[in-house]
């Protein structure tokens, strides 16, 4: 497979969905505009943050050298996609085995004004250990944002609540810290973890 059919082939293998598409488009314009250099659509994933871990820790990218991880951007209110994803993951850490605890994964909100490090701390408890919450102030938060070209948006619900629209694909950093590609969590879980291993 070209690099450019394979993006294609790593992006049809999540769900579809408008934001997705945005992303994928988004992959495509530069490689399009210069066929020799197919990885300039993902090499601009990933950047400096400075966020905190669900006991208040304070976490940067320094964080993700080492170790292959996984990162995902969500909501503890989220009613479906976020905890499907944080299940999915915590399944290929139990497949993983003894090689879990080679392998990292943070879940960083994008609404920090509810998550708190408790509120991620209480909220991760139900999910695999390996999983790392990450928070911030505002400014932080959309910093973080900005380096893994996340969107989220805030959308009012009725009685004064709200939820959020947000991307919500897992991305794969090799052990540098590096970006490789978006992750596919959604096979199974002793594939997804092989597929990992070749990262160790
Ligand atoms: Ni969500």
């Amino acid at each position: 497979m070209s690099p450019r059919t394979k993006i294609i082939a790593l992006f049809s293998a999540f769900a579809s969905g408008a934001l997705i598409l945005l992303v994928a488009a988004t992959a495509l314009l530069p490689s399009a505009k210069a066929p020799t250099t197919t990885v300039t659509g993902t090499a601009g994933v990933g950047g400096p943050f400075q966020l905190v871990n669900q006991n208040g820790a304070p976490v940067t990218e320094a964080a993700l050298k080492g170790k292959p991880s996984l990162i995902f951007f969500g909501f503890t209110h989220c009613p479906d996609v976020c905890p499907t994803a944080l299940f999915e993951m915590s399944e290929i850490f139990n497949a993983l085995g003894p090689d879990a605890s080679k392998v990292q994964a943070f879940f960083v909100t994008v609404d920090p004004e509810r998550d708190t490090p408790d509120a991620l701390k209480a909220y991760l408890s139900s999910f695999s250990p390996q999983l790392t919450g990450l928070t911030g102030t505002p400014e932080q938060v959309e910093a973080a944002k900005t380096a893994y070209r996340v969107y989220s948006r805030k959308v009012p619900l009725n009685g004064g609540d709200y939820t959020m629209d947000h991307t919500a694909l897992v991305y794969l950093m090799d052990k540098n810290g590096d970006f490789l590609a978006p992750f596919n969590a959604k096979r199974p879980p002793a594939e997804a973890a092989a597929d990992l291993k070749k990262q160790l």
